[in-house]
């Protein structure tokens, strides 16, 4: 069994009083327990949250990492700083990653080799863009993706890896995917990882949706077979919106 996994990315939001708040908000509301929960805050929030939720069953997870160790790179955040706090989870090449900041395959696969090093669990993104999706290239796009991000990683680690399908189209648009067509791509996604795996492998690989999702339409993606989670952005950013799609 996967347990379901729905995590907020809060992106470039919330200042730290404001992420005490919010983290204060939600641990006040009653959430699944069948669920695992994670808030995935900006850097400067990560100490704090780390502390106000360590005796919660809710994880933190942050939005990015360098993969080397130290040394002179100005303006990076290290695996060895994230896992001196406990860290859970790194989203590694969030599309906005990938198409602002310019974030290469290459970049990405050593960035999700180097969180695995360090104990830090990876949420690896990918997805199509519209154009892509209009001449129907996203299972070619998303193949190209994996196989590259992936490359070099071992059995036993991919199992700790959770993959987010999140079509570029399909993030802060409010243009959802439709529930068939998120499910049909992560079913791509699970025959991918079967064939660079095994079957057993592919059976406990957690893959989240992510796209506009919101509580109103999350249980009908959370129904489908091959969807363990979502990464959800904007309805993340209030407690009582982040725990109605936790309780979906
Ligand atoms: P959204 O963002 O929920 O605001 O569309 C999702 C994401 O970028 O992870």
């Amino acid at each position: 069994m996967r347990k379901p996994i729905i995590a907020g990315n809060w992106k470039m939001n919330k200042t730290v009083s404001e992420s005490k708040e919010l983290i204060n908000e939600i641990k006040n509301i009653d959430l699944s327990k069948d669920v695992e929960p994670v808030v995935i805050v900006p850097f400067t929030s990560a100490y704090v949250a780390k502390e106000l939720l360590k005796d919660t069953d809710i994880k933190v997870g942050v939005q990015n990492m360098y993969f080397e160790e130290s040394g002179a790179f100005t303006g990076e955040i290290s695996p060895l700083m994230l896992a001196d706090l406990e860290i859970d989870y790194v989203i590694i090449g969030h599309s906005e990653r990938r198409e602002i900041f310019k974030e290469s395959d290459e970049l990405l696969n050593k960035k999700v080799k180097s969180a695995l090093e360090h104990n830090l669990k990876p949420i690896l993104c990918c997805g199509e863009t519209l154009a892509e999706r209009e001449e129907n290239r996203q299972e070619e796009k998303v193949k190209s993706q994996l196989e590259k991000n992936l490359d070099g990683v071992s059995i036993e680690d991919i199992e700790k890896i959770v993959i987010a399908y999140e079509p570029i189209w399909a993030i802060g648009t409010g243009k959802t995917a439709s529930s068939d067509d998120a499910e049909e791509m992560c079913k791509f996604i699970r025959n991918l990882i079967k064939d660079m795996y095994s079957e057993e492998a592919s059976n406990k690989v957690r893959i989240q949706y992510g796209g506009s999702v919101k509580p109103n339409n999350i249980k009908e993606i959370m129904y489908k077979e091959n969807i363990d989670g979502a990464l959800i952005g904007g309805a993340s950013l209030e407690a009582d919106s982040f725990a109605a799609l936790v309780n979906y």
